[in-house]
């Protein structure tokens, strides 16, 4: 009966839930819901996906889970203070962080999108980095998550953008953990994997580069678009929930065509349409100008103008014109 007044505590491990037995704690444990904080923040479904669970047994799960972290539903104010907490990596360029507030918000998803070339990548390389930085210098003292899944990562472009901004290279490279996606179903399994090492690494930032690509290549015809956006629509709520949990940012690009290979659709939208559009708090759309020059526009956001910024992509990286 001693055991009656220990269940007073609040949970502490998985077992510590009510409904979750050893047999049920190893099935969430091997499916990745290692912690009490990953069971708050999963869906019922899910958890009777991976553990056998029932409906009512998956809610009791996640609810009791939920109150041990004291996490409910939030009043606004409670909302504001959690978005006090709200960090900043700078993209490099002034006036491309003052286009978006103040540079890539950690609890959202930015997307930069546009046509191949523009420079989505190499805002990527330069988040990774940026995000190293100390505060005061417009990062997050983190390290960066690097989803790639067209083969364009390259830790030398990395190692020239760390020079300039006066981190030590090697180091540099060392706070990035890079995993390449083969395809649509690796890159979802990437990012739900995330969260195991999100907090053992101090990731602060995780790029998927590109979100759409292989999306884009293996659900062709008009057949196959429904499953595409549900399978999208699941990756980027992944994605959003990983921003949300650990506080980080979340930065996807998605290219736009520059002729119009598709057959459905308007080809000059991105791929993914509307789901990203809802998901992404902030949607950034890249284009060429001259040489060096790249212009930024600011699409659909929440709670800043419309408007558009100038920056360059120089050897040293994301500066301002
Ligand atoms: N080391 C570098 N020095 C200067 N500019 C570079 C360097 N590497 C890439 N760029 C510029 O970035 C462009 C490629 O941008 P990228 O980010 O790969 O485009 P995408 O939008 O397709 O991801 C190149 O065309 C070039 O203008
Ligand atoms: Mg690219």
């Amino acid at each position: 009966m001693a055991e009656t007044t220990d269940k007073k505590d609040k949970p502490q491990k998985l077992e510590d839930l009510p409904g979750v037995g050893p047999t049920t704690a190893e099935k969430l444990r091997e499916a990745g819901y290692t912690t009490l904080e990953s069971v708050a923040v999963a869906s019922p479904a899910e958890l009777m996906e991976v553990a056998g669970l029932g409906e009512g047994t998956a809610l009791k799960v996640i609810n009791a889970a939920r109150e041990a972290l004291e996490m409910s539903w939030m009043s606004a104010k409670e909302l504001l203070e959690k978005r006090g907490i709200v960090g900043r990596i700078t993209t490099g360029s002034k006036a491309l962080d003052e286009l978006i507030g103040g540079g890539v918000e950690t609890q959202a998803i930015t997307e930069f999108y546009g046509k191949f070339g523009s420079g989505k990548t190499q805002v990527c390389h330069q988040l990774a980095v940026n995000v190293q930085l100390p505060y005061e210098k417009g990062g997050l003292n983190g390290s960066a998550l690097y989803i790639d899944t067209e083969n364009t990562f390259r830790p030398e472009r990395i190692m020239q953008m760390a020079k300039a901004v006066g981190l030590d290279p090697e180091q540099a490279l060392e706070n990035i953990y890079v995993a390449r996606a083969y395809n649509s179903d690796h890159q979802m399994v990437l990012a739900e994997k995330a969260r195991e090492i999100v907090q053992e690494k101090n990731i602060k930032l995780v790029i998927v580069d590109s979100l759409t690509a292989h999306f884009r290549a293996e659900y062709v015809g008009r057949g196959a678009l429904a499953e595409r956006q549900q399978k999208l629509n699941r990756h980027i709520h992944t994605l959003q929930k990983l921003a949300d949990t650990y506080n980080i940012a979340v930065v996807v690009t998605n290219q736009v065509m520059a002729k119009p290979d598709m057959f459905f659709g308007d080809p000059t939208e991105p791929v993914g349409g509307h789901v990203i559009g809802h998901a992404a708090t902030y949607r950034i759309y890249i284009r060429k100008s001259k040489g060096e020059k790249r212009i930024a526009r600011l699409v659909d956001s929440p709670h800043l103008p419309e408007g558009e910024a100038v920056f360059r992509v120089t050897m040293n990286g994301i500066e301002d014109e």
